[in-house]
């Protein structure tokens, strides 16, 4: 298939543009790399050996989408630009409601002008807000703390009434659990700007020396061990995920989980960091972070009973993989 890959320098774009290439499709990344490096597209040509073609865009630029659609034969779009920093999302509302749903809508329009009728959207876990674990496709959404979360909630309803109205526009809704890890050569991997929000890029950065210490949010919650759980899933199994979900889309609207179906805390998780890497992380528990829930992992049978799609790569390579990237990986590049 010809692919357009929307965010494809971004982390879990570029992971997926691999699988993708792997998998002989061709690939037309389209993104504006407000979150991500041009070298990006190098490092998936070099670790693919395969040509890929790239738009410098903002895909909520109607236009520039427009004219990507016109000059060529599009068979599926996979889209993953979004802004996604939970906390900047509560201070930059209108921001991120643009950018995540103005993109959406243009897309799936696009999509419908010209006939591509296959979409895969990247959902988020956040959507099933404080809903009891595991979580499953057909639960009924609560309300997400935040406006990212609002974002893909929104998202998905829109794009459920688009397929409604027309048949033929089959959506993939992939709701991610928490991907960390890199690719096995450390070429690409997650590298946020500033301070990093997340648990695994921060461990990274402490195992670096870039950060004096973690800070454990919360230790009270009912947890096997008081800390937050999560359902980690290593970003080469979430790539492969849209592989086989872009290749087995059927006619309608599909809602897929993206996760392991295990939970892990906070505390496990930098004890087999610590393992893993031979590394030490010196940490401090401190207050709960607001907006955090205890518990979130997957039911992902879902994916498994219909894509044949299971994760395949456990916390330890997680952990070994994501500090393989940060060792490797120079700001100024
Ligand atoms: P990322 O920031 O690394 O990648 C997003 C990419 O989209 C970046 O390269 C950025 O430059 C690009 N982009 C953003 N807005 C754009 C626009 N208007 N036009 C063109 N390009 C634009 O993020 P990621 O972790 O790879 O996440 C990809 C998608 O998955 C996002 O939609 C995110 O909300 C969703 N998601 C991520 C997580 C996670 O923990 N990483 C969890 C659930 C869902
Ligand atoms: N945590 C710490 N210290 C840190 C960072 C995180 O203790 O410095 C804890 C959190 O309290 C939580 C766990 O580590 O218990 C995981 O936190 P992350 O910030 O890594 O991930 P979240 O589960 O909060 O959120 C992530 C993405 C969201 C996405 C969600 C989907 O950031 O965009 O997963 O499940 F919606």
């Amino acid at each position: 298939m010809n692919i357009l890959v929307t965010g494809g320098a971004g982390y879990i774009g570029s992971h997926t543009c691999v699988e993708l290439l792997k998998n002989n499709h061709s690939i037309i990344i389209a993104d504006n790399l407000c979150n991500s490096k041009i070298e990006t597209l190098d490092r998936i040509k070099q670790i693919s050996n395969k040509e890929l073609t790239f738009y410098q865009i903002d895909v909520t630029d109607a236009s520039a989408v427009e004219s990507i659609f016109s000059s060529h034969q599009i068979d599926g779009v996979i889209h993953f630009a979004g802004l996604k920093a939970v906390g900047e999302s509560v201070s930059k509302p209108l921001e991120y409601y643009y950018n995540n749903i103005v993109s959406t809508m243009i897309l799936a329009k696009a999509c419908i002008t010209y006939k591509v009728n296959k979409f895969v959207f990247s959902s988020s876990a956040t959507v099933y807000g404080e809903n009891k674990v595991p979580f499953v496709e057909t639960m009924d959404l609560l309300p997400t703390t935040n406006p990212y979360g609002e974002t893909k909630a929104m998202s998905e309803r829109i794009l459920r009434d688009a397929a409604k109205a027309n048949p033929g526009f089959s959506v993939s809704l992939l709701r991610y659990f928490n991907p960390v890890g890199a690719h096995e050569s450390g070429l690409i991997g997650e590298a946020p700007n500033g301070i990093p929000n997340n648990l695994m890029p921060y461990v990274t950065q402490v195992a670096k020396g870039k950060l004096e210490k973690l800070r454990v949010f919360g230790n009270d919650y009912p947890t096997v061990d008081g800390t937050g759980v999560r359902d980690y899933i290593h970003v080469v199994d979430l790539a492969e995920g849209h592989v086989v979900a872009i290749e087995k889309l059927t006619e309608g609207v599909h809602i897929y989980n993206l996760g392991t179906g295990q939970g892990t805390s906070v505390l496990q998780l930098l004890q087999a960091f610590q393992e893993a890497n031979n590394i030490k992380i010196p940490y401090d528990i401190v207050d709960r972070r607001s907006g955090d829930i205890a518990i979130c992992y997957a039911d992902a049978s879902k994916a498994e009973r219909d894509l044949g799609w299971k994760a395949k790569r456990g916390v330890n390579e997680m952990c070994r993989d994501a500090w393989r990237f940060e060792k490797g990986y120079d700001e100024e590049q």
